[in-house]
Formats: C-alpha cells, sequence, structure tokens
C-alpha cells in the first residue's frame, strides 16, 4: 500500500482568514486532538507579524503549550528572518518558507518584492545552516488572481533557486484554487524531472471544486504529500477571492477508500472535523464529516422488508 503524508495545515493556512480571533486555549487543544490522529506533519501557526496576521500572534505561546507527540513534526509559517528567529526559539522541527512566484502577491502579501523576499529568505537558510529542515512554500505556482497565468518555467526558476541553496523541501501552492488537474500533471512531472532531490509536496485550494481532483492528478504523477485543512477552512488573507483548503478529511476518506495508506485513523479525525463549526463560528465545507464515510451505511425502510417477502 503506497503510503501518502498528511501535513494538517487548519491552525495556520485554516484560522489565519478567520475574522474572529480563536482563543490559544482552543487552539492548543485542536492541535493536541490533531496529534493523535496520526498526521505526518502539522502546521502549528505563523511567525509573521501580528498586524499583518493578527490571528496567529500568540504564535509562541501555542508553541510552547501543545503536546510533542513522537513522530509528528511540527511545522511553522516564517516570512522573514525576525519569523526565523522566533520559530527557532520556539523550538518549531521545521521553518516552512514563504514567498510567491507572483511579484504582485509576492507584493501584496509579504509587502517586497521577490528578489527581496529570496534574499531575505537565503539569510534564514544561512543562518540556520542545517540544524533546522526548511521547507518552503511557493505562492500562486498554478495562477494568481491579480496576474493570471504563471508559467511553469517561472514556478522551476524559484523552485530551482532554493534546492541550489540547500533547502529539504518544497510546496507548489495553489493559493487561490485556480490549478486544474491536466496543469498539475503537467507541472508534478517537469518539477521531478528537473529538480528530483527535494520533498515535494502539493497545497491546493478548492476555490473552484478543483481540489480533490488535483490531488488525483498529483498522487497519479507519483506525488506522495499533501497539505490539507481540517473541515476545508483557509485562504490567504491578501490573496482576493482566496477560500477554503482542500479538507483534510475529505482527501483522506478519498486516498483511503482507493487503498492508500495515509496513516491517519479517520474515524477519530472525523470526530474532531465535526468539532470545527462550533470552534469558527460557522459552518465549514468539509463534507464527509456531514455525510460520513462511504463504509457507514444506513437502515432500510422497514417497507423494504416487506417489498423482499413480496418478491421473493
Ligand atoms: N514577526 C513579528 N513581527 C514582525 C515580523 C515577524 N516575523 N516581521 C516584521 N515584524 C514587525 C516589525 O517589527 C514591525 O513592527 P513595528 O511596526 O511595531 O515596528 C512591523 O512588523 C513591520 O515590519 P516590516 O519589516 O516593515 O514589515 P512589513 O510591514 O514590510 O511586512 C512582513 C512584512 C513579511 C513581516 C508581513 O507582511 C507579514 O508578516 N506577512 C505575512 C503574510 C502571511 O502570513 N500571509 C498568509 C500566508 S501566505
Ligand atoms: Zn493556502
Amino acid at each position: 500500500m503506497k503510503r501518502i503524508h498528511f501535513n494538517e495545515v487548519a491552525t495556520r493556512d485554516g484560522f489565519q482568514i478567520e475574522p474572529t480571533f480563536i482563543p490559544t486555549d482552543t487552539k492548543v487543544a485542536l492541535i493536541d486532538a490533531l496529534s493523535r490522529c496520526g498526521y505526518a506533519k502539522i502546521e502549528a501557526t505563523s511567525f509573521t507579524s501580528p498586524k499583518a496576521i493578527p490571528m496567529l500572534r500568540d504564535a509562541e505561546e501555542v508553541m510552547g503549550r501543545i503536546q510533542r507527540v513522537p513522530g509528528v513534526e511540527y511545522t511553522v509559517l516564517v516570512p522573514n528572518v525576525r519569523g526565523a528567529e522566533r520559530a527557532i526559539e520556539a523550538r518549531a522541527d521545521e521553518l516552512n518558507l514563504v514567498m510567491s512566484v507572483s511579484e504582485t502577491h509576492n507584493l501584496a502579501n509579504l509587502r517586497m518584492p521577490r528578489e527581496r523576499s529570496f534574499a531575505s529568505l537565503a539569510e534564514v537558510v544561512r543562518l540556520v545552516d542545517g540544524r533546522t529542515p526548511i521547507n518552503v512554500s511557493l505562492s500562486c505556482c498554478f495562477g494568481c488572481p491579480m496576474e493570471g497565468d504563471v508559467p511553469a518555467g517561472e514556478v522551476l526558476r524559484w523552485a530551482r533557486r532554493f534546492v541550489d541553496l540547500g533547502v529539504r523541501g518544497l510546496t507548489l501552492c495553489d493559493t487561490t484554487g485556480m490549478a486544474h488537474p491536466a496543469q498539475v500533471a503537467h507541472l508534478v512531472e517537469a518539477l521531478q524531472r528537473e529538480l528530483p532531490g527535494p520533498q515535494l509536496t502539493l497545497h491546493f485550494h478548492n476555490t473552484r471544486g478543483m481540489g480533490l481532483a488535483n490531488v488525483l492528478a498529483a498522487v497519479q504523477g507519483g506525488i506522495v504529500r499533501f497539505d490539507g485543512s481540517l473541515g476545508g477552512l483557509g485562504g490567504c488573507p491578501y490573496a482576493p477571492g482566496a477560500s477554503g483548503n482542500i479538507s483534510s478529511e475529505d482527501a483522506i476518506h478519498m486516498l483511503e477508500a482507493m487503498g492508500y495508506d495515509t496513516g491517519v485513523d479517520l474515524p477519530a479525525l472525523l470526530a474532531v472535523a465535526r468539532q470545527m463549526p462550533q470552534i469558527v463560528g460557522h459552518e465549514v465545507p468539509g463534507q464527509v464529516a456531514k455525510a460520513g464515510r462511504i463504509t457507514d451505511l444506513h437502515a432500510a425502510p422497514p417497507f423494504v422488508a416487506e417489498l423482499r417477502e413480496k418478491f421473493a
């Protein structure tokens, strides 16, 4: 059975766009519950400017209070050197650096041109000097909501620059759900052919209903690592029109049904997913938590037994 590794991003990508502050106690309890579900990785929070992302201003406290479960990597999003220093102080297992392959989105989200972001992130890699693994999330790899098409060559160019710095992994992010399956197949083939070394993760948003189709295209193209967000929450506050990530439980349910091993205890995860509407104070898009698994069957109506007898 092929192993697929899931990174749960609900408390980072999921929460960062929520309008009402979620208390630190709730975040810690949620991460602790997720830690017991079998994830490979949990992106717990981000060490960004509290003015840019007020929801995650409690990053130190969250990282200090969660129970670290052996085998689970606790990663955090980092936009600059200041964020990296905070993340290392908080004993993050991995730094997930972020920049956009779209110049316009990088200016909107990180307030600087891509070259400045790259220089700042290259400085982080030098500072860390191999002591903590580094992943780089590249936003808008499948299109930018302001610029439109992003050529595959542009994604490869930025990916190669980070690989040359020696990072452990790259995440290709479809920040506003613009990817379609044929494009995913093409880009993952090109990335794996040109840059076979680093761990490659795919990060999809379901903004236009193509999320799980894109997961399937990526899996069929050999990808074994995905980001997902419990309940399908999520979105970048600085990308116009952004909405939820693929729902982790829906993606895991699909892959398990197809015979893949995600390592995740799906009934336990669904129990946590069912708490999400209460945590965020509104309905969430995830479907399997509402519908139940395909193996959760219903009793037939009583007249079916009578009809069976009648037609026996
Ligand atoms: N952690 C905490 N504070 C930080 C910080 C960090 N990593 N980086 C900068 N700051 C603070 C500075 O100290 C400064 O504070 P002050 O106004 O009290 O002096 C303020 O933020 C602005 O600093 P500056 O360096 O001018 O940053 P900026 O305004 O150009 O913003 C970023 C740049 C990257 C820090 C900010 O845009 C950011 O955090 N963006 C995150 C975006 C994000 O997470 N998007 C969603 C995920 S894709
Ligand atoms: Zn995202």
